[in-house]
Order: structure tokens, then C-alpha cells, then sequence
């Protein structure tokens, strides 16, 4: 949820990296930021309401070579400068900045208050730097004792780790000491190897600017670097960890808006390639895992929100093409199915940034049954990524928008590519997702997309707005409704269309809009029929289908691309969406309420 930034080393210009840094990190939170600098022994701790986006780098040039920063996503606290990011101890030497959320703060704070210490915001977080400098106050009777201020830091940060509960990534300074400490339990944090010195951020694009060469800090783990060496520890332990170098495959320009005004158009138009990567696997790798899947003694999908979409539409491919049956839960709902795990089992975990906590969760869960875990992640290094037992990277390159859009469309053609494998047919379902993505290359043409922008203007004004589709379609309406709702407001919803005559179609009344997913196979017949019924309430239908059918009242043309329709349908729905966000007035970057990624339950 939030984004957290730091920088130690040789360059004096620690300040200005950090409000670059926090810039891209942005799609993590957005209600509030803040920045620690140190210069000698001085903190100077910045922290705003609002946007970091609307901030200048260069008002930041103090000299300094060690910074701190934070972009936040309100959990425990409302949205006001004292809630805000660094949080300082009480006699304002050391500044933290934190990702996540401290489960047993209140109990901590209590303890915290009656040794003396006061508090000035409602946040969960405030309560690390105090504890931090109570540890430093007791260090003389533990076993830890150093010849240095920076040791006893690292030292007191760390028994400060172990006194927390629930999941975690923070950073600290303090005055006295050049060491920049972080730490990680649950939320990600991820260093970037420079020449000159260390990034740790929660995110990868935070640093692409500077380097490529990462490492990966893993849960339980914590850091200690001045800059020049950086020091890999186990929290638990205390002993040293040692870690490898990683070069990262992302590039600059991936992660720029070039010629769009917001990331979510980008995005949506990087998938006149991004599905073709996608679907460039390792053959005999996705024979392998067909074959892992075929004989698991139950096979689980588990994800959360687009993903989770993806996951029902797998269920649909698995079931039509391969005859194979899957269960999907959301992941937040997955341990209340925990008896049916067995060491036979296979986890299929389907996420873009391999991080979202629910997610994270399930595993831990499949894992503790002894079960196997395949993932689909975008994110190379992700948590998900390094903790699965098989991971196919869908390559979507980096995905900033809140709102996700070629991760979905990567996810379903790799499941799709599976269920083509698991019916001993892989290289059909690779040629049905080649021609897949040279069609929509095609479809995505200046033309297609002002239609769209028009359409957005038409039916800008409605309050409610409903999507129908049948089979595979089925799970793009509900992803067509949260496409809408997250970037527009517009009170969107996705049924079955069968169950219409079932409830819902007494929401419908004169000139309501309803997109109606279609494709040109065998449960046609039945979704026009359904389209019908609302036609026959005065609804306003938008068909979206390969062919024009009389009852549509605005068709949006897709090809017809067989089993791989919904990837194709969901698209114009996308640009739909964003372009109704844009009319009304929103940021679909930046939807209210919302972060990209969700690392917290
Ligand atoms: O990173 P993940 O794919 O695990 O994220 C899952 C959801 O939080 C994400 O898909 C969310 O629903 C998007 N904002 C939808 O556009």
C-alpha cells in the first residue's frame, strides 16, 4: 500500500532522489508524503498533505547523502500532516518511515506511554521510532553490545523487530549514525546496488533511473548499510544473511507515460504486444505444469480483485477446453477451504505485483498443507515469484495504473496457453494467442478508440451501469464492473447473464445502459436472448461482439477470436472505462480510496 524510499551513499543529493523516488511509487498511496534528510547531525523532516506528484525535486537541494521518504495510503489515522510520514521518536533523533500495519501497536504504545513517551499522531507506525529508542536505552543489558552508535542502532532496530506483530517494512535513521536500517516482515522492500551507494524502496521503478542490480530482502530480515557495505541480517537470529545480485530485466521508458496523458491508457495500449510476450513461455515448462495440474489431487486458484477474474475465467477455460475442474476462491476467502489442501494439491496464484497480502496468505497456507504452488506474477522478484514452487512471469512490463489492465490480459492468456496444454493441444492454443494479440495490435487504432471516447460521452451522466456475459464472458462482466467502478464511480455491476430474470432486472429501467460480452460460439443464442429481456425493459444496449445483432443499440466490434474472446472483450471495456473517468472529471491513475498494490489483509 504505502511507498517507501531510501537512499545512503556518496551523492549529496539524497533529498531530490527521494522525491523522485517517491513520484514513482505514487500508484502505492497518495493522501500524504514526507521526507527525513540527514546533514551532520540533523534531521530535517518535511511532510505534506496531498500528492507527491505535485512536489519539486529541486526544493530538496540541501546537501544531503542519507534520506528517508514515504507516500501513504491511509490505514490507522485520517489524512492530516500530523499522520503523515517520517514519524521521530520522542527527542526527534531517530525518523521512520513504514509500510504495513503493527498489529500489537496499542499494547506497544501503552507500554510506550507509561515509560514517558508521548505520541502526536494516530498512526500505528508512530510507535516504531519510540521503540526503537527504548531498545537503545536497554542496550547495555542485552547480549548485543557494540563499539559504535550505527552497531547499537542496527542492533536496538532489531530487537525493536521482535517485539512486532503483523507485517511490516519500515526504514530508519538516526542522528547520530550514517547507517541507513530497514527491515521486512510481510510488505516488500527491495535494495538497488549502485556505484555510489544503496537504494531500499518498496518498488523497483522507484530506482530503475539510477540501476538494475537489485537484492531482494525476504521476510524476517533486515538491513544495515552506510552506503559503501551493506549488511544482510536474519531479525530472529541476529546472524548474518548473504544475498545475490539480481539485474532486472525492466527498462526506463517501460515505466514512463511517453506519449499518454495517464498510465491506464498506456497500458491498455501496450497490449498490442504485451499478450505476445505473455505467451512466449518455455514449452515444455507449461507441458510440465498441464502435467503438475493434471495430477494434483485438487487443484486451487486463488487471487484478488482483475486477478481474481482472470482465476474464474481459467475455471471456464480448464472446464470447456480440457474437461478439468478447479476451484477458485478469492484469497481472502481461501483458508476457510484449508481441509481440502493436501501435499497432492496445487496452488495456482494469480497476481500481478506478487505481493498483495491475501494472497501472500494463501500460500502460506497451501504451503503449511505441504501443498505445491504455481504462480502467474508480472513482477520478476516479487515475494510470490521467489516463494513458489513454479512461476511464469506473464511480462507484462511494469503496470503503474491502479486500475489493472495488460496484467489481466497476460494472466488469461497464460492460463488459457495451460488449459490448451492440459488438452494436449499447446501449440493450437499458442497459434489461437498469436493471431489473438495480431488482431487486437490491429483493433487498438486511433478510430476504435475515439468510438470508445464517444460512447464514454453518451452515457457519462448514468449513476448505475450493468454487464452481462455468459460462460468466459461471464467473469469479464464482472471484471468490465470493476474497471468502471474503480476509475469512474459509476455504481457498475457484472451478472451472469442467465441470472438476470433471477433479480437483477428489476434494477433496469428506461435507457439504462448495459454492455452486453458476446462472442460467436455456442452460448450466443442465450446471452442475445438475455440481452433481449433487457432490451424489453428499456435498457440501452451496448453489444460487444464480433457481429452486429438487432438488439444491439451501440455495437462495439471485437474479433472473433474462439476461445480467446474474453481477452479480446475486455479491452474496449478498459478504454470505456477510462475514458468515462476522464469525462467525469477523475484521475484514472489515481482512483480515490485506492493503491496499487494491496499489502495489507
Ligand atoms: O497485484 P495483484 O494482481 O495481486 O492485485 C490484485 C488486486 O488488488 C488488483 O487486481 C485490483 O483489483 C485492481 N485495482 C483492479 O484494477
Amino acid at each position: 500500500m504505502c511507498g517507501i524510499f531510501g537512499y545512503v551513499g556518496r551523492r549529496v543529493d539524497a533529498g531530490s532522489l527521494a522525491i523522485d523516488g517517491l513520484k514513482s511509487l505514487e500508484y502505492r498511496g497518495y493522501d500524504s508524503w514526507g521526507v527525513a534528510c540527514k546533514t551532520g547531525n540533523t534531521l530535517t523532516i518535511q511532510k505534506e498533505t496531498g500528492k507527491i506528484s505535485a512536489v519539486d525535486p529541486a526544493d530538496f537541494g540541501t546537501a544531503c547523502s542519507i534520506a528517508i521518504g514515504h507516500t501513504r495510503w491511509a490505514t490507522h489515522g485520517g489524512v492530516t500532516k500530523e499522520n503523515a510520514h517520517p514519524h521521530l521518536n520522542e527527542t526527534s533523533t531517530i525518523a521512520v518511515v513504514h509500510n504495513g500495519i503493527v498489529e500489537n501497536y496499542e499494547e506497544l504504545k501503552e507500554d510506550l506511554k507509561r515509560k514517558g513517551h508521548t505520541f502526536r499522531s494516530d498512526t500505528d507506525s508512530e510507535i516504531l521510532p519510540h521503540l526503537i529508542e527504548e531498545e537503545l536505552k536497554t542496550r547495555d543489558a542485552n547480549t548485543e553490545k557494540s563499539e559504535s552508535v550505527s552497531g547499537d542502532f542496527t542492533a536496538a532496530v532489531r530487537r525493536a523487530c521482535l517485539r512486532l506483530s503483523g507485517r511490516y517494512a519500515f526504514l530508519a535513521l538516526h542522528t547520530e549514525s550514517q547507517t541507513l536500517v530497514a527491515a521486512r516482515e510481510g510488505s516488500p522492500l527491495i535494495i538497488g546496488v549502485d556505484t555510489d551507494g544503496y537504494f531500499i524502496a518498496s518498488d523497483i521503478p522507484a530506482f530503475l533511473a539510477h540501476t538494475r542490480t537489485v537484492q531482494y530482502l525476504d521476510d524476517g530480515e533486515m538491513i544495515a548499510t552506510d552506503g559503501k557495505t551493506i549488511l544482510f541480517l536474519d531479525i530472529r537470529t541476529g546472524h548474518e544473511v548473504r544475498k545475490r545480485e539480481i539485474e532486472i530485466s525492466w527498462s526506463v521508458k517501460q515505466t514512463q507515460k511517453g506519449e499518454y496523458r495517464h498510465f491506464m491508457l498506456k497500458e491498455i495500449m501496450d497490449q498490442k504486444d504485451s499478450i505476445a510476450r505473455a505467451i512466449n513461455q518455455d514449452e515444455e515448462e507449461i507441458r510440465t505444469i498441464a502435467q503438475a495440474i493434471k495430477h494434483a489431487q485438487g487443484t486451487f486458484l486463488v487471487g484478488c480483485g482483475t486477478a481474481g477474474k482472470a482465476c474464474v475465467a481459467a475455471e471456464y477455460f480448464f472446464s470447456v477446453l480440457a474437461g478439468h475442474h478447479v476451484n477458485y476462491a478469492p484469497a481472502s476467502e481461501f483458508k476457510l477451504f484449508h481441509h481440502f489442501l493436501k501435499p497432492e494439491s496445487l496452488l495456482i496464484v494469480v497476481t500481478q505485483s506478487g505481493e498483495t497480502a491475501d494472497v501472500l496468505e494463501a500460500m502460506k497456507i497451501a504451503k503449511a498443507k505441504g501443498s505445491k504452488v504455481l504462480s502467474i506474477v508480472n513482477v520478476q522478484g516479487s515475494t510470490v515469484a521467489r516463494e513458489s514452487d513454479y512461476t511464469l512471469l506473464i511480462n507484462a512490463g511494469p503496470e503503474r495504473a491502479v486500475a489493472s489492465t495488460k496484467a489481466l490480459t497476460g494472466q488469461m492468456a497464460v492460463l488459457l496457453l495451460i488449459a490448451y496444454a492440459l488438452a494436449d493441444k499447446l501449440q493450437e492454443g499458442k497459434l489461437l494467442l498469436l493471431e489473438t494479440s495480431e488482431m487486437i495490435n490491429d483493433m487498438l487504432n486511433p478510430r476504435y478508440v475515439e468510438h470508445l471516447e464517444a460512447l464514454a460521452d453518451t452515457i457519462k451522466r448514468h449513476e448505475n451501469l450493468y454487464i452481462i456475459g455468459k460462460s468466459w464472458n461471464y467473469p469479464m462482466a464482472l471484471e468490465s464492473a470493476i474497471k468502471i467502478q474503480e476509475v469512474s464511480y459509476i455504481h457498475a455491476e457484472g451478472f451472469a447473464g442467465g441470472e438476470l430474470k433471477h433479480g437483477p432486472i428489476a434494477l433496469i429501467e428506461k435507457g439504462t445502459p448495459c454492455i452486453v460480452l458476446t462472442g460467436k460460439d455456442e452460448v450466443t443464442a442465450d446471452i442475445l436472448s438475455n440481452a433481449r429481456e433487457l432490451s424489453a425493459r428499456g435498457a440501452f444496449i451496448i453489444g460487444v461482439s464480433p457481429e452486429r445483432k438487432e438488439v444491439f443499440d451501440e455495437w462495439i466490434k471485437v474479433p472473433d477470436a474462439g476461445a480467446a474472446q474474453a481477452i479480446v472483450n475486455i479491452i474496449p471495456i478498459q478504454i470505456l472505462a477510462y475514458f468515462l473517468a476522464v469525462k467525469r472529471g477523475k484521475d484514472p491513475d489515481m482512483p480515490r480510496n485506492l493503491a496499487k498494490s494491496v499489502t495489507v489483509k
